[in-house]
């Protein structure tokens, strides 16, 4: 059995970057289904769901060139069906972006619904709400959505529910569509104005991503370019908050601070130093912090996706702490987890109830990405050796995440157990 075997505690020194957006790269890919011509698209992050995604625009009958580790070249000129394969859709979420791609090129698609992590239901209502309006109709039968339309038209879209996923989908299959198409409600997390800047850089026209009411004027067709992707706001955070467990002084570059705004402001609180530079950040954290209130929410709020990992941090600071997860309805299954390590939580509703304390070493299980980067960051600043099973989660979100945690310092290894 695979494992990442993390020895605690040592204060970390160094720099770390970080790599392309995941949630940027899982959407701009087979956004270049749209695009009549070659896309070159950079910095896109070496992780299991980006090279899933691509393994599926070739199944469509895109021609994918790797450039190197990080660039690719899609040319979708001659796309050949538009039915995604079951076996690999129903494996992330993420591919559902294919809807939105495919129905906005051929007027048509089908794709298994998506999987993913699990934080309880995982609804695409909205993203049917916005194909209909759009003029497609939509039918699920048997786990695989069917969409199709004779004509998408522009039009009004109210999302009731601030979705990151309804929101880059509706702009997927609106960008060719006839006439303008509003989106009202959409979300503002930098991987949505990412996916604009993307399309527009081929020839879209749409504005005022990174705000709530973003618009988009069809246009008759798009060619090639290229488009570099963002710093991964979540590995940025992922790496400031394993810095303020461990201790130490840790640059983390290759990030656009901004992006860090609400993260940074609550490890300010909790006594960590910050210093913000034009693209990099640096922790700084000697003695003991203090216990804190947090709250998840869309973008420019704390985002859900660090919840796990703040949960983790504020288990090992002396004081009471709250986290309340405000955008998923059950994120909290990696806690037992953490109680494993010596945790002392106590999750009421939405709220967990953190009275943090010294946490020991112990066998845990990543039940997801972020929680296993949550585990990562609890073993890092522990006495002890933590083994955590199930490491394909965390691989899917960080790249060769052992040999980058080394370089600042982690006492990291992947290790292979009969078992
Ligand atoms: C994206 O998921 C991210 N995944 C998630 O990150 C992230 O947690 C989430 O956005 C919120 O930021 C990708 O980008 C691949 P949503 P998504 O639609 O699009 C409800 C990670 O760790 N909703 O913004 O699925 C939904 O139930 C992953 O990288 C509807 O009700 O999230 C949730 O409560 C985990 N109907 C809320 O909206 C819908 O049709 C936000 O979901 C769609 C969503």
């Amino acid at each position: 059995m695979e494992k990442l075997r993390i020895s605690g505690t040592n204060p970390l020194f160094g720099e770390i970057a970080v790599c392309g957006a995941k949630n940027a790269a899982v959407a701009i890919i087979p956004a270049a289904l749209l695009v009549n011509g070659v896309c070159r698209i950079e910095n896109i992050p070496d992780i299991k769901d980006v090279r899933l995604i691509i393994d599926m625009l070739v199944q469509l009958g895109a021609s994918v060139t790797y450039v190197n580790d990080t660039t690719i070249e899609v040319n979708s000129s001659r796309l050949k069906t538009h039915v995604a394969p079951t076996e690999l859709a129903s494996k992330m979420r993420a591919s559902y972006y294919l809807l939105g791609a495919l129905l906005g090129r051929m007027n048509k698609a089908e794709v298994a619904l998506p999987g993913g992590c699990n934080f309880g239901t995982r609804p695409i209502d909205l993203h049917e709400k916005g194909f209909r309006a759009l003029g497609a109709t939509v039918e699920i039968e048997d786990g695989i959505v069917y969409t199709n339309a004779q004509e998408l038209c522009g039009c009004t879209i109210y999302l009731d529910t601030v979705s990151v996923g309804a929101t880059i989908n509706i702009m997927l299959a609106a960008v060719l569509a006839k006439g303008r198409t509003v989106i009202e409600n959409a979300a503002k997390e930098p991987h949505i104005v990412d996916v604009a800047n993307f399309l527009n850089a081929m020839g879209a026209k749409v504005r005022g991503a990174g705000t709530d009411v973003i618009r988009i004027t069809g246009v008759p067709e798009m060619r090639g370019g290229c488009y570099s992707i963002i710093p991964d706001q979540i590995e940025a955070g992922t790496f400031m908050l394993l810095a303020a467990a461990a201790g130490g002084e840790v640059l983390v570059r290759n990030i656009i601070p901004k992006h860090m705004d609400s993260l940074t402001s609550k490890l300010e609180e909790m006594g960590v130093n910050v210093t913000e530079y034009d693209d990099s950040i640096r922790i700084e954290r000697s003695g003991s912090l203090k216990g804190i209130s947090v709250r998840t929410m869309p973008y420019p709020g704390f985002p859900t996706d660090l919840q796990p990992q703040m949960v983790a941090l504020l288990s090992t600071v002396k004081g009471n702490s709250t986290v309340t997860e405000d955008v998923w309805e059950n994120r909290f299954q990696y806690v037992d987890e953490l109680r494993a390590m010596g945790a002392d939580i106590e999750i009421s509703g939405k709220k967990a109830l953190i009275k943090g304390g010294t946490l020991h070493g112990s066998e845990v299980r990543a039940t997801d990405l972020r929680a296993g980067a949550a585990l990562i960051i609890a073993g890092a600043a522990t006495e002890g050796v933590t083994q955590i099973s199930s490491p394909h989660y965390i691989d899917r979100g960080y790249s060769d995440i052992e040999r980058r945690l080394r370089s600042i310092g982690v006492k990291i290894e992947r290790i292979f157990e009969a078992d």
